[in-house]
C-alpha cells in the first residue's frame, strides 16, 4: 500500500525518505494505487535539466477529467462537487453535484467541438469566478484542447498578449462580473483585446450581468442556448501523459508573460497528492480556496487537486468586504467550512477591521487553515490563527510557484508543528537546496541563500509556451542541475525553511507577481516620460507596493505633477491592469547608474523604504549627486 494519506510526523519522515531515496517508485506506487490511466506508463521518469526535459509516466495514456469525473460517478455522482456562492450572498448558493458536473462539463466539451476546437489547440478562457469556468477548463481537458486562463483582472491589452501568444482561436468569456457592488463590463475588455488578435474566430459569451454588450456578427455567441442544445456526453480524448494541459501565464523580470507548460500525467498526480495531505482532506469535508481560478492556485486547489479527490470545493464570485468585512466568516459559517486557504493579503486587510465582524460567525467547522502566496509576517499569522483558528487549526504556510505547479514546502496540518513565517519542511518527494551567489551549496542548518531544487517532481512546467530556451534560461542557467526559484530562503537550527523573498526583479504586491520591466515600458510609452524605474517597498495589507521613479522629458516638465501621476497610472491600468498600478510617484531629474548603465535598483528600493542611514557602496555611480536629490525629494 502507497502512503497517500500521511498522519503523523513519524510517518512524514520516513515516506519523505522513501520519496527521496526512489523517487520513481514512489511516485509510481502512488499514480497506480490512486489514479485511473487508459495505459500504464513505460518509464516513470527521464529528466536532464540541462536541456532542460522532464518527463514523468511517458508512455502512459489517461484523460484528467475520468480521474476528477466519471471515476466518482458510481460512488459519489449526488455528491457535492462544486459549491458555488455567488458575490451577492441574497442570490442563492448552488451545489452543483458530480454528476452535474460531469454533465455540463460534457455539453460544454461538445459545444467546443462544434467550434472547430480539437487536440492540442488552445482556448482562452477570459471568465468571472462563476461555475462556467472551472466547467471549461475540465471540457477543454475533456477534448484534449489546452486551455489557458487569463485572470479577468486584466486589462485588454494583457489579454490581447496572451491570447497572441499562445495563438487561440476562441475565447470563452462572459457580459460582465460583478464584483463587490460594482460590475465589470469583460465584454468590452475583450472586444477592445480583439482589434490585436486576428486569429480569433469565435467568442463565446456566458451571461451573468445581463449587461448590454456588443456582439459581433459572425464572431460572437451566447453560450447558454448552445450549451442547452448540446449533447450531454462527450467521449474524453484520450491523452498521453505528457500532452500539455494547461498553459498559465506568469510575470518574468523582463520581457513578455511567460507562458508556463504543464502536462497531464505528473500534474494530476501531484496536485492530486498534495491537497489530500496539505488539506487533510476526508470525504465528508467541504473545502474552500479563496483564490481566483485566474492563478495558478485556483487550478491546482481549486479544481484538478479536490476534483481528483473527489472532493466538495467552494467557488466564491465575491470580495472579502462586501457586503461587509464579515463575508468570508459568513461562507465559512454558511457552508460548514473544514478547510480554508486564502492570501496573506487579504487576512492583513481583515485584521485592520472590527473583531466584531469575525467574532459573530460560528467558525467552529474549521480544522485547517491555508496561506499562499507571499511571506506571510508573524503579526498577521496569529491574528489569523488567534481569531479565525481560535488556537485550535494549524496554518499551513504553503510556499509553491506557477512554474512548482503544486505545493512545495509546508507544514502538514496536525503532522508537523507549525511556526509563524515559516513554510517548514519540504513536502514529500521535493529535493529542496540553498545556494551561495558563486553557486555553492550551503550544506547544514542555520544557512540562507538562494532557493534551489534539486531532483524533479511530478507536476513541475515542462517549457514555456513557444520558448524553450527562455525556459533553460531563466530556471536551469543559473546552478548547473537544479531548478532556481528566485526566491531568497533560509532554514533555521531544526531545518525549517523560511522564505525570505524574490531575489529578482519581480514584486509580489497582494499575492501577484509583477515584473518591474512590463510596468516600465508602459509608462515610458507616456509621451511626457522619459525614462522610469519600479521598486516594491513595504505596505501593510499588500506585503509589497510600487514606488516608481520617473524622469520627465523636457516639454512635461512644464505639466501638472498630478495630472501626470495619474496618466501614468491610467496607463498602467490599460496595459497591465489595475493590480500594477504605483502607489508613489516621484519624478526625478536622473537614476543612480553604474558604469555600465544599469539602474542600481538596491539604492532606490532603500530610498523607498525610507532606509537611507546605509545605502552601501555607491562608489561604482555614474552620477552618485543624484542620489542625494532623490533622497531630499522622496515621498
Ligand atoms: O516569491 C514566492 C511567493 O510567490 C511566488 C510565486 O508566485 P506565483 O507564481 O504567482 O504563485 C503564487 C501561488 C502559488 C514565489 O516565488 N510565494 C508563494 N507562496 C509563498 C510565497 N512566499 C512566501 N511564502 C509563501 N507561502
Amino acid at each position: 500500500m502507497s502512503n497517500y494519506h500521511i498522519k503523523h510526523l513519524e510517518e512524514y519522515y520516513q515516506v519523505y525518505r522513501k520519496s527521496v531515496r526512489n523517487p520513481e517508485a514512489f511516485w509510481e506506487e502512488i499514480a497506480e494505487e490512486h489514479f485511473v490511466w487508459r495505459k500504464k506508463w513505460n518509464n516513470v521518469l527521464s529528466w536532464d535539466f540541462s536541456k532542460p526535459e522532464i518527463k514523468w509516466f511517458e508512455g502512459a495514456k489517461l484523460n484528467i477529467t475520468d480521474n476528477c469525473l466519471d471515476r466518482h460517478l458510481p460512488t459519489r455522482g449526488d455528491k457535492t462537487a462544486i459549491i458555488f456562492e455567488p458575490n451577492d450572498p441574497n442570490e442563492e448558493a448552488l451545489h452543483i453535484t458530480y454528476r452535474e458536473l460531469h454533465e455540463r462539463v460534457c455539453r460544454m466539451a461538445n459545444v467546443l467541438k462544434d467550434h472547430g476546437v480539437k487536440k492540442g489547440d488552445r482556448v482562452c478562457i477570459y471568465l468571472p469566478m462563476i461555475p462556467e469556468l472551472a466547467v471549461s477548463l475540465l471540457a477543454c481537458a475533456r477534448i484534449g484542447a489546452i486551455h489557458s486562463v487569463v485572470f479577468a483582472g486584466f486589462s485588454s491589452n494583457a489579454l490581447a498578449t496572451r491570447i497572441n501568444d499562445s495563438d487561440c482561436k476562441i475565447v470563452l468569456t462572459s457580459d460582465g462580473s460583478f464584483r463587490g457592488s460594482k460590475s465589470i463590463d469583460l465584454k468590452g475588455i475583450v472586444d477592445k483585446a480583439l482589434e490585436d488578435c486576428p486569429g480569433v474566430k469565435n467568442v463565446l459569451v456566458a451571461k451573468r450581468i445581463n449587461g448590454d454588450i456588443h456582439m459581433e456578427e459572425g464572431r460572437d455567441k451566447w453560450l447558454q442556448p448552445l450549451l442547452n442544445e448540446a449533447y450531454a456526453d462527450c467521449v474524453a480524448e484520450i491523452m498521453d501523459a505528457e500532452d500539455p494541459l494547461f498553459i498559465l501565464y506568469t510575470s518574468g523580470s523582463t520581457g513578455t508573460p511567460k507562458g508556463m507548460v504543464h502536462t497531464t500525467g505528473g500534474y494530476m498526480v501531484y496536485t492530486a497528492y498534495t491537497f489530500k495531505n496539505v488539506f487533510q482532506y476526508r470525504e465528508e469535508d467541504v473545502y474552500w480556496c479563496t483564490a481566483d481560478i485566474g492563478w495558478i492556485t485556483g487550478h491546482s486547489y481549486i479544481v484538478y487537486g479536490p476534483l481528483a479527490n473527489g472532493a466538495t470545493t467552494v467557488m466564491f464570485e465575491g470580495v472579502p468586504s462586501y457586503p461587509d468585512y464579515g463575508r468570508f466568516w459568513e461562507v465559512v459559517e454558511k457552508h460548514k467550512v473544514n478547510q480554508f486557504y486564502t492570501a496573506p493579503t487579504a487576512i492583513r486587510a481583515l485584521a485592520k477591521e472590527n473583531l466584531e465582524f469575525v467574532e459573530k460567525h460560528d467558525l467552529s467547522s474549521l480544522k485547517v487553515l491555508g496561506s499562499v502566496g507571499e511571506p506571510i509576517n508573524e503579526e498577521a499569522w496569529h491574528w489569523y490563527n488567534n481569531n479565525v483558528g481560535k488556537n485550535n487549526s494549524p496554518i499551513v504556510d504553503t510556499w509553491w510557484q506557477t512554474e512548482t505547479g503544486g505545493i512545495m514546502i509546508t507544514p502538514i496540518p496536525y503532522v508537523t508543528p507549525t511556526a509563524p513565517t515559516y513554510a517548514t519542511l519540504p513536502f514529500i518527494g521535493i529535493q529542496p537546496a540553498l545556494m551561495d551567489e558563486v553557486g555553492k551549496e550551503l550544506k547544514g542548518n542555520q544557512v540562507s541563500g538562494r532557493l534551489c531544487i534539486k531532483f524533479p517532481w511530478p507536476s513541475i512546467a515542462r517549457t514555456i509556451w513557444g520558448n524553450h530556451e527562455r525556459y533553460r534560461d531563466t530556471y536551469f542557467s543559473a546552478y548547473k542541475d537544479m531548478y532556481f526559484t528566485g526566491d531568497g530562503a533560509l532554514r533555521d537550527a531544526v531545518g525549517y525553511y523560511r522564505i525570505t523573498g524574490r531575489v529578482d526583479d519581480v514584486i509580489i504586491v497582494s499575492g501577484h507577481n509583477l515584473g518591474t520591466a512590463p510596468i516600465e515600458d508602459s509608462i515610458n510609452e507616456h509621451p511626457a516620460v522619459a525614462e522610469s524605474a519600479i521598486v516594491g517597498f513595504p505596505h501593510d495589507v499588500k506585503g509589497n507596493a510600487l514606488y516608481g521613479y520617473v524622469i520627465l522629458k523636457e516639454f512635461g516638465e512644464t505639466r501638472d505633477r498630478d495630472n501626470l501621476r495619474k496618466e501614468i497610472n491610467q496607463q498602467i491600468t490599460e496595459h497591465i491592469g489595475p493590480i500594477a498600478k504605483l502607489d508613489k510617484i516621484q519624478f526625478v531629474s536622473g537614476l543612480p547608474k553604474t558604469r555600465s548603465g544599469k539602474i542600481m535598483r538596491r539604492i532606490l528600493r532603500k530610498i523607498a523604504s525610507k532606509d537611507t542611514s546605509n545605502l552601501g557602496d555607491t562608489s561604482t555611480l555614474l552620477n552618485p549627486e543624484v542620489v542625494e536629490e532623490i533622497i531630499e525629494n522622496a515621498i
